[in-house]
């Protein structure tokens, strides 16, 4: 197994889903862990079963951002590894997305992973390291009519990921983006589960850890020389 011993990692998102099977499996590789989260009991419920820390924190909200960042750097004195992992759908039209819908949706998947890097680049350039990784979708490589807010970020951080790439690549800091199909979530409640079967030549949804071991490895010493890259995780769907 992938070992990330000694590394201070940051989840967003990780009160449920993949942001807390992502803390699971961090936690398991040797990292020490902070969740961050706006739904506080469920968040700190995760932290208490897998053994990493809570902290409340909106993405959208730059004030919130400092704050994170101050108390992991006073606690550890670095931050190695932080995952874009917070994001909301809303099933909307283009021609019925309401602005407020659309900038709702833009504040936590786009501007929140913005604010993030950030606010942790003159942490990692400091030290010489760091690994961000973007949850991006693979609704961010075809249309997404039904959700289409959602699917302007999931684009848009495809390219905010290989800017900041470009940018940080020269201080040792890679930035990647994963882009899942269909994960077992309270993301896809709703969704017709045969139809998302069917479309996918695996037939199964996949796991949160899933994702979190593709986390992982962009988070370990194993992926060094990979930055600026779509890492595709959708059991062929897209194939
Ligand atoms: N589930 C899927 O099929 C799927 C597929 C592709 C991509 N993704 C992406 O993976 C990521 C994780 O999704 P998930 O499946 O675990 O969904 P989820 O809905 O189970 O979890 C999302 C988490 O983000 C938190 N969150 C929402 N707004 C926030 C805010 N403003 N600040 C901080 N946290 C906030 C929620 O409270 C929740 O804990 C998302 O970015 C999502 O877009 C999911």
């Amino acid at each position: 197994m992938i070992r990330i011993d000694g590394k201070v990692a940051i989840i967003t998102g990780g009160s449920r889903g993949q942001g807390a099977a992502t803390a699971g499996v961090f936690v398991a590789a040797g990292a020490t862990v902070y969740i961050t989260d706006v739904d506080d009991a469920e968040g700190e419920a995760v932290a208490s079963s897998c053994g990493c820390t809570y902290l409340h924190h909106d993405v959208s909200q730059p004030a919130e951002w400092a704050a994170v960042v101050d108390r992991v750097v006073a606690d550890h004195g670095r931050i190695d590894v932080l995952v874009n992992n917070a994001g909301i759908i809303e099933w909307r039209t283009m021609t019925d997305t309401s602005l407020e819908v659309w900038e709702r949706v833009v504040a936590v998947n786009q501007t929140g992973p913005l604010l993030g890097m950030q606010a942790v680049a003159p942490v990692m350039k400091r030290q010489g390291s760091g690994s961000i990784v973007n949850l991006s979708s693979i609704g961010g490589l075809g249309g997404s009519s039904p959700c289409f807010a959602y699917g302007a970020t999931k684009w848009a951080l495809r390219g905010m990921t290989r800017g900041a790439a470009q940018e940080l690549g020269p201080f040792g800091i890679r930035v990647n983006a994963i882009l899942p199909g269909s994960v077992e979530s309270q993301m896809i409640a709703g969704m017709d589960r045969e139809n998302l079967i069917k479309a996918t030549p695996l037939r199964r949804i996949a796991q949160p850890e899933e994702i979190g071991r593709l986390s992982l490895w962009l988070a370990s010493d194993e992926s060094g020389y990979v930055t600026g890259a779509d890492h595709v995780i959708d059991g062929g769907m897209k194939a």
